[in-house]
């Protein structure tokens, strides 16, 4: 049990009011209770013990993790300790996914082997071509992406081998490397246009737009501004510790099934409009508000629970999100070479009204990182339903490392919470013919 100098002691004491019985349970980094350590409390010798009730693990940590911190209500995130302005000014994406991945910085030298091998990994088998041609004419792009790099375990077999760190390796260099080529050939199946392959003389973020955007020219260079505002929005979406997309990482690769299946159900995770779908939502909001006029009268109905503000709100943040500041200054950038959106408009006029408003500031309610992300990308050129694509595909990085870091966790077994039965009692089997009626006798729900 941890004692300090002065004779206190990193313990909470608890009492059972039902049996009178005081309980001293360690308390370990700071403040943080081991939730096995009420198991402990219990009434009956032969009782299950105590234990947590927590939908949505609002205040459960599920793992200890070195990769990325936040601190909500300072409005802080740094990766590896490395504040997000920094990485964001002075890094690019391959960098930063070597460092989520890795753990540090790489040097020169080890900065270029990673780019050389991520480089070297962009293709992908051809018959990944079938699948993808096999969807609908309309289908979303996120599925198609979230469905081949699914098929991509069915390729790569020796991604089974989860406990064999140069199997591992490999596996993510092919992921980050790949998952840019399924993301772009999704959005050209969507187009109806041929599939551009990689080329290896471009950056990573150049080699992407080159694929998505070539047309009829032998040789396509994107815009330096355009092409380095991809690679910052790539650094803010690396990695944001366990939400929901990392946690269904590392829930699927707790069973040790391989990184590619495990990275399909995250994308999936990713997916839903009150996670990574939220930037497409966000324009699609926008569009319905249509005018900087019509904005107090949505304000309204979001007031009046009617809507939902797409873009404001965050678990953890309680204050502005730092990558949203980010974005705003991107936008700035990348305007100056696309023209004005005139989403912008809108956009900055419902943050500032927002802002002012007492439910927002009762709530704590600021824009996220996808509040201003999907107005870039429009500008940029993507169609609403790649914006979750855009952000998994630098979320692979974040996945990985997260997926990387549980395997070599000694505390780490299969995902498996527990539940408070709320159901019946055991009843007996009632036939066909008389079914139908009342609840059968003593077959009454557990009341809690
Ligand atoms: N618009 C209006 N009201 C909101 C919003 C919003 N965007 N977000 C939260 N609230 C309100 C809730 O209605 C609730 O009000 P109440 O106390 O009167 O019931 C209160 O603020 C607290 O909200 P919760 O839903 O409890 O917060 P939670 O932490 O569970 O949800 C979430 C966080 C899902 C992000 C939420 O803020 C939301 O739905 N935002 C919109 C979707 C979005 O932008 N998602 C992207 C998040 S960033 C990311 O995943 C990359």
């Amino acid at each position: 049990m941890a004692s300090k100098d002065n004779g206190e002691r990193d313990t909470l004491t608890i009492r059972d009011n039902r049996t009178g019985k005081d309980y001293e349970v360690d308390i370990h980094e700071g403040d943080v209770i081991r939730s096995m350590d009420l198991r402990n409390i219990k009434v009956h010798e032969d009782d299950f013990g105590m234990m947590c009730l927590d939908p949505a693990s609002t205040n459960t940590a599920s793992t200890r993790s070195a990769i990325t911190f936040i601190d909500g209500d300072k409005g802080i995130l740094r990766y590896r300790g490395y504040p997000i302005e920094q990485l964001a000014e002075r890094t690019t994406f391959l960098e930063v996914a070597y460092l989520t991945l890795k753990g540090e910085l790489p040097d020169q030298s080890q900065l270029d082997a990673f780019v050389e091998d991520v480089t070297f990994h962009t293709y992908v088998h051809e018959n990944i071509l079938k699948v993808l041609d096999g969807f609908r004419y309309d289908a979303h792009a996120m599925g198609m992406l979230i469905s081949s790099t699914a098929a991509l375990s069915t390729f790569y077999q020796d991604s089974k081998n989860v406990r064999d760190a140069e199997c591992r390796w490999v596996q993510m260099i092919r992921a980050v490397a790949k998952i840019p080529t399924l993301a772009a050939f999704a959005f050209r199946r969507h187009r109806g246009l041929p599939y551009v392959y990689p080329e290896n003389e471009l950056s990573y973020t150049a080699n992407f737009l080159n694929m998505l955007f070539r047309i009829g020219v032998k040789e396509y260079r994107p815009n330096p501004v355009l092409e380095r505002a991809l690679d910052v929005l790539f650094i803010l979406h690396a990695d944001h510790e366990q939400n929901c997309s990392t946690t269904a990482m590392r829930v699927i690769g707790s069973s040790e099934a391989d990184p590619f299946v495990a990275l399909s159900g995250s994308m999936a995770a990713l997916y839903g409009p009150l996670h990574g779908g939220a930037n497409e939502a966000v324009l699609r909001m926008l569009g319905r508000i249509g005018r900087v006029e019509n904005i107090p009268a949505f304000l309204d109905k979001v007031k009046n629970k009617e809507e939902k503000l797409m873009g404001f709100g965050h678990r953890v943040y309680k204050a502005y999100d730092p990558r949203a500041s980010i974005i705003k200054r991107t936008a700035d950038e990348v305007f100056e070479v696309t023209g004005r959106n005139h989403f912008l408009d809108i956009a900055l006029e419902l943050e500032r009204i927002a802002l002012n408003e007492q439910y927002f500031i009762d709530r704590n309610l600021y824009p996220n990182v996808d509040f201003y992300s999907g107005i870039i990308y429009q500008a940029m050129g993507f169609p609403v339903e790649m914006f979750p694509v855009l952000f998994a595909i630098p979320r692979t990085a974040g996945w990985l490392a997260q997926w990387e870091e549980l395997i070599l966790d000694p505390e780490q077994k299969i995902a498996r919470p527990r539940q408070v039965y709320v159901g019946f009692e055991e009843r007996n089997f009632v036939p066909m013919e008389e079914r139908g009626g009342e609840v059968s006798a003593g077959a009454q729900p557990v009341v809690v």
